[in-house]
């Protein structure tokens, strides 16, 4: 086995990460090389893949997400299989990039989140108000199963500091995206919108972040119910292209209060997930909709969501010079269009621009957050999370 103590000594290191997201799409998984650690950091992506979910587990991980569906015999068993989904995962990319595991040095997993119940959330089953979430892939089942160090669960020592656990990211934002000329903002626009501020002054405590609320998740659900299964996400965003979006309902659900408050901020599927996307599928029928016109209506809210939350709480102190979009969204071309007509003073672009993959962003920050760990670098920003102090994060499990 690694000793933790060697691969301290390497100046590179070879990190895998890995992520599935509120989409459960599939799980992401990046291979790069590390230089350095903290503002040090140099980063090269090496190798990124998604594998897929066999047939009926997204179903099986939905299904966990809710109260109302999620046994507690099934929650136990999956942590489990997605566990050993993220061993899969990790050997995919390692058969078709060619490297062999013995050149992995540390794996950084963030797991599958089935449940997030930040200081905010509101849901009417829930008795107690004690802030809390829940990852599943069981680290000590990645571990055994490729024979490399895992560090995983990294939201539960921020939110045990009483923060809301993310977004994570935003502290890997900071450290690669940092200019002391443009103020920058980084759009993740996964099954859930968050995005990082980093204001020009260059100061660790003027990063604001927050999520803005649905991503691709409203879109997703709607077609998959409009389709009957058969497509599972808006292609380019090409039905929301052919459509036209519905303003009053727009504005009627504009009115949700996570959408009123203020960074930072995080959600997920307990709010806007398949219950919500149902109740507003059905008044877009109710309003004699089109098929194409919902999802163009769903698409806008996403749209909006994203440019009000800069208009109402970031563009007066911090007008941003760039947005670096990234995450499953970028390829929808209906919301790259708008963002980029709506925030005119803005050059929307994707991340791609700046050398970083879109797609691979993410999985890339939880191989860095790993190498922070391991480091004994906190990975947590409190002006993003709303931590009351810096932690380091994650848990260490050996093979
Ligand atoms: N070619 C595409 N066109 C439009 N949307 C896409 C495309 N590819 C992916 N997406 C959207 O991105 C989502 C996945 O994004 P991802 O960043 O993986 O989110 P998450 O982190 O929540 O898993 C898909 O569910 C889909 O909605
Ligand atoms: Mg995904």
């Amino acid at each position: 086995m690694k000793n933790f103590f060697e691969l301290l000594k390497k100046d590179k290191k070879f990190v895998i990460g890995l992520m599935s997201g509120t989409s459960v799409d599939g799980i992401d998984a990046a291979i790069v090389e590390i230089t350095g650690d903290g503002l040090e950091t140099e980063v090269d992506l090496i190798a990124f893949e998604t594998y897929p979910f066999p047939s009926g587990v997204s179903q099986r991980i939905l299904a966990l997400c809710q109260p109302d569906t999620g046994r507690v015999d099934d929650i136990c068993e999956m942590n489990f299989y997605i566990g050993h989904l993220f061993a899969e995962a990790v050997k995919y990319i390692l058969k078709k990039s060619g490297i062999h595991t013995n050149d992995i040095d540390l794996i950084g997993s963030h797991g599958q989140t089935i449940h997030h119940l930040p200081k905010e959330t509101n849901t009417d089953h829930n008795l107690s108000r004690y802030p809390s979430t829940l990852q599943i892939g069981e680290p000590a089942v990645i571990a055994h199963e490729t024979g490399i160090p895992t560090i995983a669960d990294f939201r539960v020592a921020d939110m045990a500091a009483g923060g809301q656990g993310a977004p994570l990211v935003s502290y890997i934002d900071y450290l690669l995206f940092c200019d002391s000329v443009k103020t920058i903002g980084l759009l993740n626009i996964g099954g859930i919108a968050n995005l990082t501020v980093l204001p020009a002054d260059g100061m660790f405590d003027s990063v604001c972040a927050a999520d803005t609320g649905p991503g691709n998740m409203c879109i997703d659900a709607i077609i998959t119910e409009i389709t009957a299964g058969t497509e599972r996400y808006d292609k380019a965003g090409q039905r929301a292209a052919q459509g036209t979006a519905h303003q009053p309902l727009i504005d009627e659900w504009l009115q949700h209060p996570f959408f009123q408050l203020p960074p930072p901020k995080t959600t997920g599927r307990e709010m806007f997930g398949n219950t919500y996307a149902m109740k507003c599928l059905e008044a877009c029928r109710k309003s004699g909709l089109s098929d194409n016109n919902s999802i163009a209506t769903l698409t806008e809210l996403t749209i909006q969501t994203i440019v009000n939350y800069i208009e109402r709480f970031i563009a007066a102190q911090n007008p941003i010079d760039t947005l670096y979009v990234s995450g499953g969204g970028v390829h929808n071309r209906t919301i790259m269009q708008r963002l980029d007509e709506l925030l005119a003073d803005t050059s929307v672009e994707p991340v791609d621009n700046s050398g970083i993959s879109a797609d691979a962003k993410e999985a890339i920050a939880f191989a860095i957050l790993a190498n922070e760990t391991l480091h004994g670098n906190a990975g947590n920003l409190p002006s993003a999370t709303g931590a009351s102090v810096r932690k380091v994060l994650g848990k260490f499990v050996c093979p």
